[in-house]
């Protein structure tokens, strides 16, 4: 097989190169004769563009005629071209010279045209053949030695060589053949008289005449040639043109008069009676022509289509009464008109679309073609809608659909796109075709929450595992690039991992608590959630969650002065003088919750004497709500409740003892009170210290005296002056030991003793004469004030 590429349209193709350079590579042809076997190899076509016949398959190489005939397929594996159709020579171009079949090789991804020919070479099956099996014709034996006759040529439907090229008279006495070269290409064949017919020896002659073409092995056709010998001769009608030309509208309608061929016959009677009759013609012009044999008219009997046929050729013989004939040519050309629409193939396309694709992708290739000539075949090509589509015009009647910007699947995931295209005939025919195509999903959208931020609101105390909040994040994205997933971004929160405070679920968004909070531990903090499609590769982003912890009256009031519990006793003195809304005491007390929940309030539920003491609801104070009277007990109890604000409220109570005196004395059972406890040991040395210094003082006085006594034997001189010993300190008898009678037992001190845990509720109560002292002084003195005062009233003693 030989290569005849590079035809006198490669520069055509080159300068359409420049426009679409990756859709076609090179033009390749083939030589192939006529008639090859099915399955015939032609050549390798994947090898000749340079295409590895091992991608072939993947990218849907197929071929494309125009019409519909598959004269050819392309081997996916191998890449060779082989015959799929009878190719005939004479079917498909006649007496055409150059007999040629266009196709294209498509390829997809990436889109790539290759256009190659088969040039379809003539072989010699056809045998050249008379126009009749029989001539006859009528000689007057009168006719001269070297009288010509004409025969109509014979035909043979292959080309050049293999047409025909000889003519041979069987051997005979009387005729030879002559064949001669028309003006208009066409040959003139006649039976040239050798010998003078005489009809009284010979009435009839039968030769046979062959007609042979020059294929190798040659074929040949013969016609019989019967002369009648006459006894008169006449002349054979001449037609008045040689050739007759007409030009017809394509789609002409029947019994349209085409022309009319004339020959005239110089002889007279029926001698110049001329007949007309075809004498060669196609079967596509015997279906579409008629020929009146008297008038000479030529008519439209079937459908005339330029697109089928642009032209006829036909013989037209002019006989007369005695048989003489001769020939004329009649030439009719078909007018085209605009009678076929544009016609829209789709090559190829790609769909769908990754919507990622760079402006300018290539998306699919449309061939467009309108069999009519001339502007009736011009088209043109454009997208109706407003898509971001573009058609690029490649090679002549190829245009590829190319993208204007980028798609995005979430803005339009499909389009329907109309190509029109409309020929230049007038008036112009037009066609639509819809092309439809999806665009696909690339993963480039990321999760986006539905909000800035979040908040979680929690109580404190919660169950573990409850749930706490939710965070939504939307991925318009298609399937799995589009599905979220939320997990938590490890992180600290006061030394803990975020994760054993939280959890969230993956799927879900919903967000639980792993664990009980404690307001009192965290009051709020931060969690961060990050949302992750499930494209590769993933998107991602991430959200903050406040989780806002609420207080919940879990801690009661704590009371801290007076202590609650029942072992230690607290008791206030409260002076008789007192006057109306005097404070006595105060309820210390805090709540550990926060807000409402600690916000306290104090209520007295129980006391000895109600309308005797208040309490501030808030503050605590106690207050005497009137002048204390004498008519009062002595010892009051209070019953404190403090309680918080929360909801249910929370509250603890504490019992307040009260002592309305001036005088512990008064109050002797009061020492029964009195409990040992830890707190009062500062108490016990105290006494311990002062009965110690006390006993130390009164061995010095003691001992001072007996040695003076010793010394100076002196009997008067126990005491030189009131030296007063506390009774107390000094044996139950030794009160009065000189009779001075000034020392009174009536001193005494009194360690009242309290309980409280501070120093200030330790209280010494010395000795005083009534009215001596203010009243509420006794409240206010400190230990070391008190200490004072124990010397105070010994030396007192002393002097007194
Ligand atoms: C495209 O055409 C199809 C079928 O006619 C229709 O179902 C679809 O909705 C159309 N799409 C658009 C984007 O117009
Ligand atoms: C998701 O996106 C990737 C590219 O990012 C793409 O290859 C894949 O086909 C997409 N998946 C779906 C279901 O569309
Ligand atoms: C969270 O998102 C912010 C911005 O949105 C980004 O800067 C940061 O890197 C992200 N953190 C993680 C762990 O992905």
């Amino acid at each position: 097989m030989e290569h005849k590429g590079f035809s006198d349209s490669l520069w055509i193709f080159v300068s359409l190169a420049v426009l679409m350079p990756h859709t076609t590579n090179g033009d390749v042809s083939y030589s192939i004769p006529e008639e090859m076997e099915h399955g015939s190899v032609l050549g390798n076509i994947a090898k000749d563009l340079g295409i590895d016949s091992g991608t072939l398959s993947a990218r849907k190489a197929r071929i494309d005629a125009a019409g519909n005939k598959r004269y050819c397929e392309i081997n996916l594996k191998t890449g060779e071209l082989t015959v799929n159709e009878r190719i005939d020579r004479e079917e498909l171009c006649s007496e055409k010279p150059l007999c040629t079949l266009k196709f294209e090789l498509v390829l997809e991804r990436p889109l790539a045209l290759h256009r190659f020919t088969l040039q379809i070479q003539d072989i010699n099956d056809n045998s050249p053949s008379f126009p009749k099996d029989v001539v006859r014709l009528e000689i007057r034996e009168s006719a001269d030695k070297g009288a010509r006759f004409r025969v109509n040529e014979a035909h043979d439907t292959d080309i050049g060589q293999n047409a025909v090229q000889s003519y041979s008279l069987q051997r005979n006495e009387y005729f030879t053949v002559s064949v001669s070269s028309h003006a208009s290409g066409r040959k003139n064949v006649e039976l040239v008289l050798d010998k003078e017919l005489d009809r009284e020896k010979q009435e009839e002659v039968t030769v046979i005449l062959t007609a042979s073409d020059g294929g190798s092995p040659p074929r040949s056709g013969t016609v019989a040639i019967h002369v009648t010998v006459l006894d008169a001769n006449d002349n054979a009608p001449v037609f008045n043109q040689d050739i007759y030309e007409a030009t017809l509208a394509e789609n002409a309608p029947v019994d349209t008069v085409v022309l009319t061929v004339t020959a005239t016959d110089a002889d007279e009677g029926p001698n110049g009676q001329v007949t007309y009759e075809f004498s060669r013609l196609s079967n596509k012009a015997r279906r579409a022509f008629s020929l009146d044999s008297f008038t000479g008219e030529i008519k439209v009997i079937g459908p005339i289509d330029f697109e089928e046929d642009s032209k006829f050729e036909i013989l037209v013989e002019g006989k007369d009464g005695f048989g003489l004939s001769s020939d004329t040519k009649v030439v009719i050309n078909i007018a085209d008109m605009n009678d076929n629409s544009p016609v829209i193939y789709l090559k190829s396309l790609n769909n769908p679309i990754p919507e990622n694709a760079p402006p300018g992708t290539e998306v699919g290739i449309i061939n467009i073609q309108d069999v009519d000539s001339d502007k009736n075949g011009q088209v043109r090509c454009h997208i109706e809608d407003n898509a971001p589509f573009q058609l690029i015009q490649s090679i002549t009647n190829y245009y590829s659909l190319v993208t204007t910007a980028e798609l995005d699947r979430e803005v339009l995931s499909d389009y329907n796109i109309t190509v029109i295209a409309t020929d230049e005939g007038s008036p112009s025919l037009s066609a639509s075709k819809v092309l439809q195509f999806s665009v696909a999903d690339v993963n480039d959208n990321s999760p986006v929450f539905e909000r800035q931020s979040y908040s979680a609101y929690v109580n404190e105390n919660n169950k573990p595992g409850s749930s706490i909040g939710l965070v939504a994040a939307r991925d318009p994205d298609w399937r799995q690039n589009g599905t979220v997933l939320y997990s938590l971004l490890p992180g600290e929160i006061n030394g803990f991992p975020v994760s054993s405070l939280v959890s969230v679920n993956g799927d879900t968004g919903v967000i639980h608590a792993v664990r009980s909070f404690d307001y009192e531990q965290f009051k709020s903090f931060k969690i961060h959630v990050m949302a992750r499609d499930n494209g590769s590769p993933p998107l991602n982003s991430n959200v903050t969650v406040h989780v806002l912890l609420s207080d919940v009256n879990d801690n009661l009031p704590q009371i801290l002065y007076p202590t609650p519990d029942g072992n230690t006793f607290m008791t206030e003195m409260v002076p008789k003088a007192i006057q109306a809304n005097s404070l006595v005491s105060k309820v210390i007390a805090v709540d550990a919750d926060s807000g409402q929940n600690a916000w306290l309030s104090y209520h007295i539920v129980k006391s000895t004497d109600p309308g005797l003491f208040i309490i501030g609801v808030h503050n605590g104070e106690i207050r005497t709500q009137r002048d204390i009277s004498e008519s009062d007990v002595m010892k009051q109890t209070l019953v404190v409740s403090v309680r918080d604000n929360g909801l249910p409220p929370l509250s603890a109570t504490c019992t307040v003892n009260l002592l309305i005196s001036d005088n512990l004395a008064e109050v002797p059972e009061l020492k029964d009170m009195t409990s040992s406890d830890g707190s009062s040991k500062l108490t016990t040395y105290l006494i311990i210290a002062l009965v110690s210094v006390s006993t130390f003082f009164l061995t010095f006085i003691i001992i001072t005296i007996a040695v003076k006594v010793c010394q100076r034997r002196k009997p008067t001189m126990l005491f030189d002056g009131a030296l007063a010993i506390p009774s107390a300190y000094l044996p139950p008898n030794y009160a009065d030991v000189d009779g001075t009678g000034t020392l009174r037992s009536t001193y005494n001190y009194d360690a009242y003793l309290t309980t409280g845990s501070r120093t200030s509720d330790f209280k010494f109560a010395r000795s005083y004469n009534d009215g001596t002292l203010p009243a509420d002084m006794t409240l206010k003195k400190s230990l070391s004030i008190d200490h004072d005062s124990l010397i105070d009233s010994i030396d007192l003693a002393q002097v007194g």
